[in-house]
């Protein structure tokens, strides 16, 4: 059989045979934008080959939560931009939040959404639906989307004021859903009882204080005891404290739970006095205890997923006095060189990043075709390497936003080359090829 590309001699992180993932010395070949050979060798007769001699190739790794802020918001992102800030960053695929502008409530609105991202996205894509408790015909019209990972609610208000607070409606919400329903868990009262902290001492050292982590565990409990008495799954996203994972640990029938980079990488209240409103972010950066307990949760396989939360603002708005600054900063072009960096010190298993960020998503979401390597998946990967050491600069963000509070770091691993259905589109931080990015499929 011809091929279109072989990968050769690169070490590649598969599924071994107890369907662990290993890594593996292995050539792979593809035809047609699909896997279709792994072997110890293939023949270059058989085709063009890309030389991956030193490199690890990963599954294509796929971003479960991403802000890409249109419509509405595209002074801050688009859908263009912040896919082009994916690929550069080692991402193949997204699924995007829905407190955009209007938020996405609505099937016609969730649907304008795949018809902006048309021929647009340097990645592959897929769009939440969300809910406030308003239309529930338009949320189970929105969940049946063939393309779409499923809803999303906020129980704390962060960007967009887009908040389901009560436990009526959130009762409501999971009664009228069957897919796994996404969750900001954020307790509204408490943070609302919690303001007169920030008057006390408008600095953003405070926003840990405000949103403290009784708002964090309360949320928690609370969906969790209603997904249990309605029979219903959950995620939960940006999970922050030791408490948290404790109570998830206990319920890992009912919810899976997503950390993320930054409250591995930075603590309080040290962030916040070098950063100051740069660090402000939705669930906030805790003190060293809870990053401890994420890194527990990290290794020990409890935690499903790693997503990004890119949540992009001007750096005028963020320079903003706080508290006017905006939360969320940008994070999917630094996920995985961050995250490489804390392998080569020896902190995690390249196959558990692979995991959080291909496989895992790929199983809990029913993503058809991606996140692993196998004969017949999609050709799309992430290949790295572990040995280039660079230092992370402003002028290499692909985003709107211009800049990363990571900025100046030196890291050790990086993306060099992204393929996407089977074509190489990215190479040493070039784009070779238009934008390719497909609507994901989903195999509910
Ligand atoms: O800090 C945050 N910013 N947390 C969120 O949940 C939303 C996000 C945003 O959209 O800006």
């Amino acid at each position: 059989m011809s091929l279109d590309l072989i990968i050769k001699g690169a070490t590649a992180i598969l599924p071994g045979p107890d369907s662990k993932l290993v890594e593996q010395s292995i050539d792979i070949g593809i035809s047609k934008g699909k896997i279709a050979e792994l072997n110890s060798t293939i023949s270059s007769a058989k085709g063009p080959v890309l030389q991956a001699q030193g490199l690890h190739v990963l599954p294509g790794l796929i971003d479960t939560q991403v802000h890409f802020r249109e419509p509405g918001l595209t002074h801050k992102e688009d859908f263009e931009t912040g896919s082009k800030s994916a690929l550069f960053g080692g991402i193949t695929a997204y699924f995007e939040m829905p407190n955009t502008k209007p938020p996405v409530t609505t099937y016609d609105l969730l649907q304008q959404k795949y018809d902006l991202s048309k021929n647009r996205c340097h990645t592959h894509f897929a769009y939440y639906g969300g809910s406030i408790g308003a239309d529930f015909d338009q949320l189970s019209k929105m969940e049946a989307h063939p393309n779409s990972p499923g809803i999303k609610v906020f129980m704390g208000t962060s960007t967009g004021g887009y908040l389901v607070d009560q436990d009526e409606i959130l009762d409501l919400i999971l009664k009228r859903t069957s897919r796994r329903l996404v969750v900001h868990a954020e307790d509204e009262t408490t943070l609302q009882a919690r303001k007169y902290l920030i008057d006390e001492d408008p600095h953003p050292r405070s926003h840990y204080k405000w949103r403290n982590e009784e708002s964090a565990i309360k949320a928690t409990q609370r969906i969790l005891s209603l997904a249990k008495k309605n029979n219903r799954k959950l995620h939960i996203l940006h999970i922050t404290t030791a408490e948290e994972v404790e109570i998830l640990k206990q319920n890992k029938d009912i919810a899976s739970f997503e950390i993320l980079p930054q409250h591995l990488a930075l603590a309080a209240p040290e962030c916040y006095e070098r950063l100051g409103t740069l660090a402000q972010m939705n669930p906030p950066i805790r003190d060293k205890r809870h990053q401890d307990a994420l890194w527990k949760a990290v290794l020990d396989g409890s935690v499903s997923v790693m997503g990004s939360d890119h949540a992009p603002h001007t750096l005028l708005e963020k320079q903003k006095p706080y508290p006017e600054s905006p939360s969320g900063f940008p994070g999917v072009q630094t996920t995985v060189p961050l995250m490489l960096n804390f392998v080569n010190q020896g902190k995690l298993p390249l196959t558990r990043f692979v995991e959080l960020m291909a496989e895992n998503p790929k199983k809990l979401f029913q993503i058809k075709n991606k996140g692993r390597i196998e004969i017949g998946g999609d050709a799309d990967f992430t290949i790295v390497d572990m040995n280039e050491e660079r230092i992370l600069e402003n002028s290499w963000i692909q985003s709107k936003c211009g800049y990363t509070p990571f900025a100046g770091m030196k890291l050790k691993g990086w993306p060099r080359i992204v393929i996407l259905n089977g074509e190489i589109v990215l190479q040493e931080n070039e784009l070779l090829k238009p934008s390719k990015g497909q609507a994901l499929e989903f195999n509910f």
